[in-house]
Order: structure tokens, then sequence, then C-alpha cells
């Protein structure tokens, strides 16, 4: 089907059309469908049937009904395109974005992302709204829990990993999707970590740290993007100039933009449009290509193009890219694009998928802390497992799709699975919410750990803390978790907590009275296997922290890649020193930085080589890295390599991340990383947006912020 012919056929209305997304619930209550909210969409039945795109369903079926009623509908026969919010997986639920950040596994990453398309095309989907590509900084947002963390490289390579595996080499493979990066841009700067809120950023900042990521993505061949619902510098994302200049412009995007779920509608909430005819003329000359749930194009575009405010060149060119989206999924030979019911329960929660969704889960958890309780041995007569997440299947995330509580192994059952029922304990002790105060619990929780050999304190946030739409003010494990697990530790030293959470969470009181702590995030399906595997020493941590954990929520936004103040005093403690950067009654480095994370194995950094030290604006530097397991267990390593550029005509990070790379090292054995830093990693953006290569010296640093273990000067000639 040639498109450009395609169009000729095409009235005005049927254009407009293909440029509308409404939910599946529509089309799928033949009598009521314009009932509850969507009667305010004021759509008549002909807007319906010239929808091109639907978006909320939840099987083949229903897609399935949808498209063949649409298609005998429609005379010219173009398909309706399918989209779904396919996170971190669609039945089968592997690790949060954040978690699986952590894994430093940008491969992982892809083979998640490829066994959720799996799932999801079979289920009838062909658009993803992923990846995430937000960079955040704030653990009070919600979202925090969808992104790739604070870390601009590290979160690039994430969300281009994601696109890889979901739309692998041919978009026609009906068991891929395409994928829509969002949400564009800044939406993680949103004010105090409240959704939604307006975003302040320099453009430097955007350049630096905001942008690259979406970037990313879009170079790894995203096919549509996402605006994000905020404001930056005082425009919405949906319409702001500067964004699409730099998206259109700049990177030469020529994909599908889609509004955010109605966007363009709240366009007048913002107070940038009088009413629906203005925001559509506003958002569709910026090149917004689709609207998403909102009605301001079906009602207003053919009405502003006879006026002459917008043009049907644009709207051509807006058609174009929908229609040549569609083709590119092969969609007008198979409309359908391999949704089956039949696969699709084969593929739900198969064993090559439950394998994948464990290794992510063991690769994405992170050991905080160990003082040599970890790994308990498997021989141990019994075992406690204590807290609101000892036996509670709530552990999947915020955005998991069609993933069922039901399906996910708890920890009491996969340290049952791995131990036998006869050995295990377990208490709830308390509830997690944050005005749970009830310690009834309290007294058979704490018998338990005095009773047992060791003791697994299972706490977190609900998984409904995260996600969008719920930040919090308040960091802390909710409710009375932290007086719990204080008493369980002093019931019995031999404790090791494990964490679920979307975001990190101040965990000072839990570091001071526990001795091992395991963050599992939301880990998904396999979570708790999982984490028996990884208690018991059957799996090795091996993942390093993607965002830091503040002490206090006060602290917040405390991240590893900030710039020096003339004035700094970084403590752990408070040490309040007067005329310093610092705080009367806290220390300002966080619990956990960046890039923290522990393992059974001990690792010793033992040699860095690098290939030259003069390093050219379009040259590289190889930095190998030879690294000793002296331990007598296998493990796996993620070595980092960070720059600092002591000199420059801006003030720099103190630290920031340039290459990393994970081996494997056996026990007793040495491997050695090769990383590479080049000219471009080192360039930096000024005041107007210039990337800028600058002469002179560039420390090298390999290991951990705050513990760097070798260090070495280059020079940027
Ligand atoms: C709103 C969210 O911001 C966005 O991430 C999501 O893709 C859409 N809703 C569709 O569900």
């Amino acid at each position: 089907m040639e498109i450009t012919e395609l169009l000729k056929k095409m009235t005005l209305r049927q254009k407009i059309g293909q440029l509308t997304q409404y939910n599946a619930r529509l089309f799928l209550n033949d009598d009521s469908y314009i009932t509850g909210p969507d009667k305010k969409l004021n759509l008549s039945e002909e807007d319906i049937m010239l929808t091109g795109s639907v978006l909320n369903f939840f099987s083949a079926g229903d897609m399935k009904k949808i498209q063949k009623k649409h298609l005998e509908n429609d005379p010219l026969g173009i398909p309706v395109i399918f989209m779904l919010d396919v996170i971190h997986g669609y039945r089968t639920i592997y690790p949060i974005p954040l978690g699986l950040s952590c894994s430093f596994d940008p491969e992982l990453a892809k083979s998640c992302a490829s066994m959720a398309a799996k799932e999801a095309a079979a289920s009838g989907v062909q658009v993803t709204f992923a990846p995430m590509a937000d960079y955040v900084r704030d653990a009070r947002w919600g979202r925090i829990m969808e992104s790739g963390g604070e870390e601009p490289l590290l979160s690039g390579m994430m969300a281009a990993a994601q696109v890889r595996g979901f739309q692998g080499e041919d978009l026609k493979d009906n068991e891929k999707l395409a994928a829509c990066v969002k949400h564009f841009a800044a939406y993680g700067a949103s004010e105090s970590g409240r959704d939604y809120n307006q975003a302040e950023c320099s453009v430097r900042e955007l350049y630096d740290y905001y942008l690259p990521a979406y970037k990313a993505a879009i170079d790894a061949g995203a096919k549509l993007v996402m605006p994000a619902f905020q404001s930056l510098n005082g425009v919405p994302a949906t319409i702001n100039p500067f964004l699409y200049k730099v998206l259109r412009g700049e990177w030469g995007f020529d994909g599908v933009v889609i509004s955010d779920y109605n966007a363009i509608g709240e366009l007048i909430k913002h107070g940038v449009a009088e009413n629906e005819k203005e925001a559509a003329a506003k958002a569709f000359s910026c090149e917004c290509d689709m609207e998403m749930c909102s009605a301001t194009y079906i009602h207003y575009l053919e009405e502003l193009i006879n006026e002459g405010v917008v043009s049907e060149k644009q709207l051509d060119k807006a058609v174009y890219r929908v229609l040549e989206l569609k083709k590119e999924l092969g969609l007008f030979e198979d409309p359908y694009h391999g949704a089956d019911e039949e696969k699709a329960e084969k593929l739900y929660l198969c064993e090559e998928h439950r394998k994948l969704s464990r290794a992510a889960a063991e690769n994405s958890a992170v050991l905080l802390k160990n003082d040599g309780v970890l790994p308990f041995d498997k021989n141990i007569g019994s075992v406690a497992i204590i807290g609101p997440f000892a036996d509670e299947h709530g552990i999947n995330g915020f955005w998991s799709c069609a993933g069922k509580n039901e399906d996910t192994v708890t920890v009491r059952e996969g340290i049952e699975a791995l131990l036998g029922r006869g050995r295990v304990l377990c208490a709830k002790g308390c509830g997690c919410e944050w005005d749970d105060k009830d310690k009834s619990g309290f007294d058979e929780a704490v018998a338990l750990a005095r009773r047992a050999d060791a003791v697994v304190p299972c706490l977190g946030e609900p998984q409904n803390y995260s996600g969008e739409g719920n930040c919090r003010t308040d960091l802390r494990l909710p409710g009375v978790q932290e007086e719990l697990a204080a008493l369980i530790a002093s019931a019995n030293p031999n404790t090791a907590a494990v964490i679920f959470n979307g975001r990190p969470l101040v965990l000072s009181a839990i570091d001071e009275c526990i001795p091992a702590i395991l963050d599992m995030w939301f880990p998904g399906t396999e979570g708790g296997n999982a984490a028996a595997r990884l208690l018991f020493g059957q799996a090795n941590p091996c993942a390093k922290l993607a965002v830091s954990f503040p002490r206090s929520t006060g602290q917040v936004p405390v991240y590893y890649n900030h710039t020096m103040t003339a004035r700094p005093h970084f403590t752990e403690k408070p040490e309040h020193k007067g005329y310093t950067s610092d705080y009367i009654d806290c220390g300002n480095l966080p619990l956990y930085s960046f890039g923290h994370g522990l393992s059974y194995s001990r690792f010793e950094y033992i040699q860095m080589t690098l290939s030259g030290t003069e390093l050219k604006e379009d040259g590289a530097i190889t930095v190998s890295v030879n690294i000793r397991n002296a331990s007598d267990i296998d493990g796996s390593e993620v070595v980092c390599l960070y720059m600092r550029d002591p000199v420059a005509s801006v003030v720099r990070p103190v630290q920031q991340l340039v290459a990393f790379e994970k081996i494997s090292v056996k026990a007793g054995e040495t491997a050695k990383a090769v990383l590479e830093v080049t000219g471009e990693a080192v360039k930096f953006t000024d005041g107007e947006g210039n990337r800028i290569f600058e002469k002179g010296e560039i420390v090298l640093m390999v290991g951990c912020p705050g513990a760097y273990l070798l260090k070495e000067s280059i020079k940027a000639v």
C-alpha cells in the first residue's frame, strides 16, 4: 500500500480520525459506548468509527473484536493501531525499570523487553508506551520507579536496550512492538517531587542530564515520542517550542508524536489555551501528531484548516507518519499482527519467561549492607520471615500491565520452596500503610525471631505508593515498620532485611539496627524465589544502585553527580561547621550512593592501564582494569569508570560516569574490564546550549563514588 496514494483517497475527516486515540471501552460496549467519563468527550458514532488508534484493552479477543468491526466499516480498510503501557512485562512481570537499571546490564533489559513484547503482541498490542527515559533525582516523585535513575548515560543505555528489545529488527515480526519513548522532556524535574508539577531547568541541565536518555532511545530507533504532562520553563511540554526544536530539528525525529492522556485538553487547565479549539491549534502547530483521549482534534481540526489556522499540508504530514507506522508494523497485510489468544495463554508465565524474570530480579537486587550475616546457610535449622512483605503477593510494582498479584511468588513461598516448609516460620508483625499504627502483632513477631536461627524482616512500601500520581513527602518505611525491625534485630542478631520499594527509601533506622539489607525493589513474578536464592547464597548479588538513597527526606534531591560548591563539607553524620554547605541535623552524603552495591565475592581492583594520556576531541582512550576475585565465591562485578574535570569554564560535576562493564570473575581468578573514555564523553554544555570540548586535565577514577580504588590523570588536548 502506497501511503501517498492512500492519502489522496482520504477525506479530511478520515485523515483527522487517524490522529485520534481513545479507550477500548468506547468500542466494546456496543449499546452504551458513550457513557460515564467518555460522555464528556462528546463523540459522535461517526467520530468513533473514524478513530485511528485504541489504548487500554487487555486481551487479543477484545482487540480482534474492535479491529474486525472497524475494518467492516472503514471503506479504505485502514486498520486501527493498538497501544498499551507495557512497561516491565505483560503478564509475566520483571523488575520495575529503576530496579532493572541497577543491573547495569542493557542486554538483560533488552531480553526482558523482548519477552514482554512477545506476550503483549500475542495479546493484541502493537505499540508500547515505553521506555520511560525521564532523568530523575527526586525520590519523592512516584514515577521514579519507571525511570533508569540519576545517571544519564546508564538511563540512556537501558532505554535504548529496551527499544531494541521491544522492536527487534523488523516491526512486521508479529512478536515485536513499536516503542514510544516518553515523557519528553524533564518530567522527572517536576518541582517538589509532586507529579504533574512544573519543571524549571536550564539549557545546560537539559542537554547534560535530562535529554540524553531520550536521545539514546531515539537513536536506537524508537518509533514514537510522547511529550510530558508538565510545563517546562513556563510552557507545557505538549506545546513547548524548545522541545520540538530539539526533537524534530536537532535530532531529526520524523516519527509519530502522540500526546499524553488528555494532555491537549489539559492545555486549558494549564492556562495556555482558552478553549479546545485553541488547544488543538497550538498542539497541532507544534507537530504533536496524535491526540490521546481528549477530543480537540476531532472536533476542531477541520474548522482550523478551513480557517487557514493550520494547513492541510501539515495534516497530511501527520497522517503520513501515522500510516507509515501502521505500514511498518505490517498492519495493512495483517491488521491483527499475530494477536492470538491461545499463543498468548501459552506464553504467559511460561517456564522460559519465569526464568528470565527470576534472573532479572536476582541481577537487580542490591545488597546494601552485609556485616557478615549473608548468605545464610541453607542447612540452617529454622528461619523466621517477618513483616508486611513476608507473604505479600503485591510485589510486582505499579505498571504491571496484565500481571496478577496471585501469580507472583512471595518471599515465604520462595524460601519454603528452597528449604522445605518445616523450617520456615512466618508472621506479619504489622502493616505497611503510612497511617498503620497497629502494634498488636509485635509480640508474636519477636517470639518467632527469638525462636528462629535466622530472621528475615520483609519491609517496604506498598506497590501503589509509587507510579503515576503517587508521590510521598516522607521517604521512611511507612507505619511502624522501623520499630518492628529494631525489636526483631535485638531479639536475634542473625537478621537480614529484605526491602520492597518503588523508590529510594530512607533506611537510616534500618541501617542502624539490622546487620544486612537486601533491596529487591518491586521484583515481579519471581520476586520471592529470587530473594530466597540471594539470601541463601544460591545466587550472588551483583547489582549497583542506579540512584542514591538519602539519609533523610530533607536531603532530597541528593545525587552523586552534583557540582562542587566553594564551601563543601561532605560528611556522613551531622558535623555542622557553619558557613559550609551542610546541614545542622544531618550529614550531606547519601546513606547509599549511586554505584554502591555489595557482593558475596571480594573483588580487588589491582591495576588500571591506559592506552594513552592525551585525549583528542574525536579520539578515545582505552582503560583496562584488572579485577581479582579474592574470595571463594564466583561473582560478577560492575566495573565503573568515572571522570572529573577539575578546572573548566563552568562548574562541573564532582564525578561523572563515563563507561561501565559487567564482568564475571571466578573465585580466585582475575579478569579484565575494558572501558573507553571518548572526547565526546568529556564534553559539556555551555549556557547557550553548545557542546564544548575544553583542553586540560581530566581525572579518571575506577570504583564507586566515595570509594575510588584507582585513579589516573589524562589531558584533553
Ligand atoms: C498517562 C501516563 O503519563 C503515560 O505514561 C501513559 O503512557 C499514558 N497515561 C497511557 O496510559
